[in-house]
């Protein structure tokens, strides 16, 4: 093992400037947006932890695959080359590409899910959940009991209880059940991995029953290196080539290629399922597209040929999962309260141990991110109380970490932010809604500090 720091793989040739701001703007411009930084001009943000998602930087081979765009309406071979590269890595018969995930989620439901039935998952993402909810399918959340206590260290956190599915599947039938998810990785549940172990487990309890598996495969490559650090036998695999076993485990995937697809937008859906394939296919004509191009420019197809395949190297991967964890550690070893331990592409500070003086309808997560931004023009986003309502279980802060970023300077700034506010936890006040819109309020709700 080097002992050497793990510099980021790569060097920089284009570069975004970004902007400061003082404390006074930066009140002003949170008064401005109403107390919820999906408000604030993204121009004003100094350091973007919002999202991981379509915010990475791409390649200098990216960038030139995309000159090589094939725009043809039908049979680009963009197209194909798209295919060829997610067929290498995935091992699915039937690659539909589509604008981003959710397109991938909402065709898939549609297609395989009727009323009333229950799809397993270990946790649902937001946006599966709903379009499973809007075909009249059941989000049903089995992850292990390990993965739902913050501060516990467990180094498979995502993985499934494979007791709890065989319980669901004998209390419900076979015939209730259309498909089982598996999450690589979890996020919803602080982006933590899925063991290959589980994942054959999970596999042998659907083939036993001819239940479809299929795999929510947005962070598959930060998933895929977990296993090579932590799984015994897997030590001299590759990235790839542990993803491929994984894959084969199952029927199909959904996949979001704004995270481990390295690009700025897409998404694809994979099944070996010829009839099932088909009616996709019908389905995606309708919104998104020609079979092939789905939702996208055959230049997007060409970045994410491209960006899968970047996903999966190991120097990446390791420089990846090493800056995630430098976060967490340093903030952590000062006592900052983090789910643990450090996940794939993100953060989670743990608010309701963070500032244990603000209850829980005062919104402990979004006073904290509020801060965040107050203190150093961070950007981060509330996975709580807001997001989820009364029946959230935790209030979490994500720092998500766009893929290449930022540097490891960006990243040591980040920490001193957030112990500077850690130092002045105490003062953090709660707040109180003024405005929400009937669903997904997180989004725009207002706020104000509440007084009491
Ligand atoms: N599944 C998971 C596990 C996700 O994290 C996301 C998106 C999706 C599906 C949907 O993909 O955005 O391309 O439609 N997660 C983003 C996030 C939005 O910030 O975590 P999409």
């Amino acid at each position: 093992m080097s002992i050497r720091t793990i510099i980021e793989p790569f060097r920089i040739k284009s570069v975004e400037p970004i902007r400061w701001t003082t404390r006074a703007q930066r009140e002003k411009l949170l008064h401005d947006a109403h107390g919820n930084l999906f408000l604030l001009p993204a121009d004003d943000v100094l350091i973007d932890l919002l999202t991981d998602s379509g915010t990475g930087a791409m390649s200098t081979y990216q960038w030139g695959a995309i000159m090589e765009g094939d725009e043809s309406y039908a049979g680009s071979k963009s197209y194909n080359r798209f295919r060829d590269s997610i067929q290498d890595i995935f091992g699915y018969r039937h690659v539909i590409p589509t604008h981003q995930g959710r397109a991938a989620e909402r065709i898939l439901f549609n297609v395989m899910v009727k009323r009333g039935q229950i799809v397993p998952n270990n946790t649902h993402f937001d946006t599966t959940r709903a379009n499973l909810e809007f075909v009249g399918g059941v989000a049903m959340d089995l992850v292990i009991p390990e993965g739902k206590q913050p501060s516990l260290k467990h180094p498979f956190k995502g993985n499934m209880d494979v007791a709890a599915l065989e319980t669901v599947i004998a209390r419900e039938g076979r015939d209730k059940i259309p498909l089982v998810m598996l999450t690589v990785t979890n996020n919803s549940g602080g982006g933590q991995p899925v063991s290959m172990e589980n994942a054959k487990a999970v596999s042998a309890v659907c083939r036993k029953h001819g239940i479809p598996l299929y795999f929510d495969a947005c962070r598959f490559a930060e998933n895929a290196y977990f296993i090579k650090l932590r799984e015994p036998g897997y030590e001299d695999k590759t990235p790839k080539e542990i993803a491929q076993e994984m894959f084969r485990l199952g029927d199909g995937c959904t996949m979001s290629a704004k995270k481990d697809g390295m690009a700025n937008i897409g998404g694809f859906l994979c099944t070996n399922d010829d009839i099932l394939a088909q009616q996709e296919k019908d389905l995606l004509i309708l919104t998104e597209g020609y079979p092939t191009y789905g939702g996208l420019a055959g230049r997007d197809l060409e970045a994410i040929a491209v960006g899968v395949q970047e996903a999966v190297d190991v120097d990446y991967l390791r420089y990846r999962i090493a800056s995630t964890a430098y976060l967490g550690n340093h903030i952590s070893e000062h006592g900052v309260p983090i789910v643990q331990p450090p996940g794939g592409h993100a953060i989670y500070l743990d608010a309701r141990a963070f500032v244990p003086h603000i209850p829980l309808e005062q919104f402990p997560g979004v006073a904290l991110a509020n801060e965040l931004y107050l203190e150093g023009g961070i950007r981060s986003v509330e996975i709580g109380t807001l997001m989820f309502g009364k029946a959230a279980k935790m209030d979490l802060v994500r720092l998500a970490i766009p893929r290449r970023t930022y540097t490891q300077s960006h990243i040591d700034y980040v920490i001193e932010v957030i112990l500077e506010v850690w130092r002045k936890r105490d003062q953090i006040k709660g707040l109180k809604i003024t405005y929400e819109p009937p669903f997904l309020r997180h989004f725009t709700a207002r706020f104000e500090q509440s007084t009491s």
